[in-house]
């Protein structure tokens, strides 16, 4: 079975840590094909474009995706729009699969997934100016369509956890804000929850976004799979992911029914970029949820290396070395070489 795998590094860190998912893949897996392709902030400044058509046919060659980091400039530049929000688009990739896992012996005991509709929303970048400035109408999207098949996203990914628990259930959040945006949410909560009917062994409730965003914070412990728009999604899932260790340890993954990409949530990290101390954790755990993915698509092995990643992530993060983001003083390079003895025994 010939898989390639697009490896997009980006800006800042996004290459740092990307190296070190390059390395543990092709430890467990040197049949896996890698291609590596430009996208990001100073691709943009070099050749135009901020996703360049080589790297759109790469990606779209390839099974799936792994992408770093992308640095958008915070002020406007003509012509420049965020390559991963347009590959995403591109691949189709309308599910946004972010999990939160506490650190193994804390309290409270966090297992949560945001499931975030990745295609539209504000998203869809159509802002029009008016009043020669002074007033700017952004459009907010949102489709029966996409939210049926985020909502069963959501369902299934439920489904799959409640078959490993003795209680046989999990519980799904649906997040909204329909008391305000009542046509576009209100579509949304109803197709969410006509869809969720089809499930008996999930236990469905509704929470408008701001409750959730304070829930998150204060009882994570409540939480099970929340699914949400993708502007919700964006927000909470930074939330969720303090419970889990922080930035340097939140990955994602987009899934659609063609493609995959995987991406940690943090951004090219400007502040520690070229230091060498950047966690790649975040980034080898997109690997272990590339091999959960190969396993859906019958890839040999995928569990075992997906298990074996996760079980080497877990010591790591019990006994170290750890990158400064974590209290200690150790390399993105020395975490690695520690994972690739892991998993190599
Ligand atoms: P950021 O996520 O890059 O960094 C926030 C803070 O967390 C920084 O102090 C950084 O050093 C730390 N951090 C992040 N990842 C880390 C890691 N793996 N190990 C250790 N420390 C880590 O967010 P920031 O600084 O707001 O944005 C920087 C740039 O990244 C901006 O241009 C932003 O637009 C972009 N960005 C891109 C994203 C993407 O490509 N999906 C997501 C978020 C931001
Ligand atoms: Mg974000």
């Amino acid at each position: 079975m010939a898989v390639q795998i697009c490896i997009i590094a980006g800006d800042g860190i996004g290459g740092e840590v990307l190296d070190s998912a390059a390395q543990v893949l092709g430890q467990l897996s040197p049949e896996l094909t890698l291609v590596y392709a430009e996208a990001g902030w100073q691709t943009f400044q070099e050749l135009g474009e901020a996703l360049p058509d080589l790297t759109l046919r790469l990606a779209q060659q390839s099974d799936a995706v792994l992408f770093g980091a992308s640095g958008s400039p915070s002020f406007p530049v003509p012509g420049y729009r965020s390559p991963i929000v347009a590959l995403r688009k591109a691949l189709d990739v309308y599910a946004n699969i972010r999990p939160t896992r506490s650190l193994p012996n804390t309290v409270p005991a966090v297992d949560l997934v945001v499931v975030r509709e990745n295609t539209e929303d504000v998203y869809v970048g159509r802002e029009h100016i008016q009043d020669a400035g002074d007033t700017v109408i952004t459009e907010r999207v949102i489709t029966r369509r996409a939210s049926t098949r985020i909502a069963r996203a959501a369902a299934d990914l439920a489904r799959q956890r409640a078959a490993t628990r003795p209680t046989g259930r999990a519980r799904v959040t649906v997040v909204h804000k329909a008391n305000v945006i009542r046509e576009g949410d209100g579509l949304f909560r109803r197709t969410a929850l006509e869809v969720l009917t089809a499930y008996p062994e999930l236990d469905v409730d509704e929470m408008l976004a701001d409750v959730a965003a304070m829930r998150i914070a204060q009882s994570p412990e409540r939480f099970d799979v929340l699914v949400t728009t993708n502007l919700f999604g964006d927000i909470l899932s930074d939330i969720a992911c303090i419970h889990g260790g922080g930035l340097g340890l939140a990955s994602s993954a987009s899934i659609g029914d063609t493609y995959a990409l995987f991406e940690p949530v943090h951004g090219s990290a400007p502040d520690i970029a070229g230091k060498g101390i950047a966690n790649p954790i975040a980034a080898l755990d997109c690997v272990a949820m590339l091999y959960d993915w190969l396993d859906g698509r019958g890839y040999p092995q995928a569990t075992q290396h997906a298990h074996k990643l996760r079980v080497a992530l877990a010591t790591v993060l019990r006994e170290g070395p750890h990158t400064p983001d974590l209290g200690g003083t150790a390399t993105t390079q020395a975490v690695t070489a520690r994972v690739l003895a892991l998993v190599t025994k």
